[in-house]
């Protein structure tokens, strides 16, 4: 009678997988683990605040307004430069836009190298949004111009709904998170090509209440960047068990974590998870990480949020053709946000209870690999039939939704993967796929989107879609076809959750990864999700 895992012996029979993979890996698995992200990498950019005055040195910068009017700051630049400033927008295109930016260098009347002025819309549209883009663009513009400080003069603008400190700390914020480069693994790049700008000092008349705010959203982004970094290491150095070693790190900081071995998932029964990770020289881990940060609630369930982790995505059996096939490396940037999300809402305490679980697979061909046809028995108790070993994410959630739900019995569930190419055919890298089966999850999970700039589109759910996956020989496969293959993976997701559970589905495919830059990011990881949900779990604190 084969196990829980039907295919039989997720270890591969008889093998000793640890004295194993130590042949094989050698290097990265001989020495003990030791922590991979270095905090120095996501603290590069530490911004400080202070009272305005004449900035003596770097780069000062000032906001303008559509229509070229001077924010107060800019008119006092302005005066000391002898109207040099008025007179360089006069001479150029710059309207004072979002977009628009003018860089006057070295102006007779000031000490400061250059002044950079950064369009900043029309009062009635700056929010906190259009603050910390204004933040990211600043860096965009000097962090390679060799500039080494800048310092920004803010001040609040009438019509807006925001405050000058509450400006100061977002502009901050979008800075930090524009700063961030993956550059640890470059040890040849000319000093010329690294980034210069080292200090950004944020001038404003309460500087002590702009600190206060920003300590938040300093901790949030600890969490974007935490998880860009996860997403960004390539799968010899992440795989299962050193990304579970890297979530106990939350410990720190008052998160309970637990890792999962292969032992304890077969005694759960998790074929579906264990099946997709049988072929890969390193076992599989579920990550459970518990934030509870309120203990009085009245509703003692937490909220709670899964991730799909396949560290690498070969497709398996089900091979992926070569081209592009490195970019599989972020196949785990599901489990990568909850984890972020999880030292986000500690880092910042957040009061509230919620759950992380992340299911850690490595999707190989080998000798021991899962094959198309096979049968699996997720811990649920239903029987998959692995059609094509690629579509493998659904099969790493099902057991980890029922997981999450089983244990945990939470309040609703939200899960992240990038689970189908299909998604970015269909929202292509500009939304996520958001499917839900309960409309007022639906409509909070948007809204967080839009302020955070991490939207979301609903996609539809439906019976007509899940007859795609009806199996012939189980109670479903994991395929539908081609048409529709977003909404039938979620389809598959669905039969995993229990009765009228609040669900939602974030198929992050097209927004992990960014092969240009991005607002409040450099092309590569952008931690997507991470200020979604934390602005989403603000909602629900006590
Ligand atoms: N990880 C991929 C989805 C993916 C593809 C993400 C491209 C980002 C870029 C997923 O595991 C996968 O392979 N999905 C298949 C499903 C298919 C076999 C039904 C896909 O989308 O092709
Ligand atoms: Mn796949
Ligand atoms: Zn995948």
């Amino acid at each position: 009678m084969p196990g829980p895992n039907m295919s039989g012996g997720a270890a591969g029979a008889g093998v000793d997988r640890r004295g194993r993979s130590r042949i094989i890996a050698g290097l990265e698995l001989s020495p003990p683990l030791q922590p991979l992200i270095s905090r120095e990498t996501i603290q590069a950019m530490k911004p400080s605040f202070a009272k305005p005055e004449l900035p003596k040195s770097g780069a000062v910068v000032v906001a303008v307004l559509e229509g070229r009017k001077l924010t107060p700051g800019a008119q006092m630049i302005d005066r000391a430069a002898g109207g040099a400033i008025a007179r360089a927008i006069a001479a150029s295109r710059f309207k004072g836009g979002p977009e628009d930016a003018l860089a006057v260098l070295a102006p007779a009347g000031l000490s400061a190298t250059r002044v950079l002025l950064l369009g900043l819309g029309k009062p009635d549209k700056i929010d906190a949004q259009a603050a910390e883009r204004f933040g990211a663009r600043l860096v965009a513009q000097l962090q390679n111009s060799g500039e080494t400080e800048a310092s920004v003069i803010v001040d609040s603008t009438d019509g807006t709904g925001l405050g000058a400190p509450e400006m100061a700390a977002r502009i901050a914020h979008g800075a930090r998170l524009r700063a961030w480069r993956f550059d640890k693994y470059r040890t040849k790049e000319k000093p010329e090509d690294k980034p210069s700008l080292k200090k950004l000092t944020l001038m404003v008349a309460d500087p002590g209440e702009a600190k206060r705010l920003y300590q938040p959203l300093d901790r949030i982004a600890d969490g974007v960047l935490f998880t860009r970094e996860l997403v960004s290491e390539p799968a010899n150095v992440i795989y299962p068990e050193t990304l579970a070693g890297e979530a106990q790190r939350l410990a720190d900081l008052g998160v309970e974590v637990e890792v999962l071995g292969v032992k304890e998932m077969r005694k759960l029964g998790m074929g579906a998870l264990l099946g997709v990770g049988q072929g890969s020289v390193h076992e599989p881990k579920l990550v459970v990480m518990q934030w509870n940060g309120d203990a009085r609630a009245k509703d003692k369930r937490p909220l709670a949020f899964v991730g799909k982790g396949v560290t690498f995505d070969t497709g398996g059996i089900s091979i992926k053709p070569a081209a592009g096939m490195e970019e599989m490396k972020w196949d785990m940037a599901g489990a990568g946000a909850v984890i972020g999300l999880m030292r986000a809402l500690a880092g910042r305490k957040a009061k509230v209870n919620a759950v992380g679980i992340a299911g850690l697979v490595e999707n190989m061909p080998s000798g021991a690999a899962q094959r198309p046809g096979d049968i699996v028995k997720s811990a649920s108790g239903q029987t998959i039939e692995v059609i094509n070993t690629d579509a493998e994410g659904r099969l790493v959630l099902a057991d980890a939704l029922w997981y999450a739900q089983d244990r945990f019995k939470p309040r609703l569930i939200v899960d992240l993967a990038t689970l189908t190419g299909a998604i970015i055919i269909s929202l292509g890298h500009v939304h996520a796929g958001l499917f839900c089966n309960d409309d007022e999850l639906a409509e909070k999970l948007i809204k967080a989107g839009r302020a955070t700039g991490e939207p979301l589109w609903r996609m539809p759910l439906g019976d007509e879609y899940d007859q795609a996956i009806k199996s012939d020989a189980a109670d479903m496969k994991n395929t539908g076809d081609r048409a529709g293959g977003s909404i039938s993976a979620a389809q598959f997701l669905k039969r995993f959750i229990e009765g009228d559970l609040p669900w939602a589905h974030l198929d992050i495919a097209g927004m992990a990864w960014a092969n240009k830059d991005r607002p409040l990011s450099a092309k590569g990881a952008t931690g997507f999700g991470v200020r979604l949900l934390d602005r989403f779990v603000a909602a629900h604190e006590g």
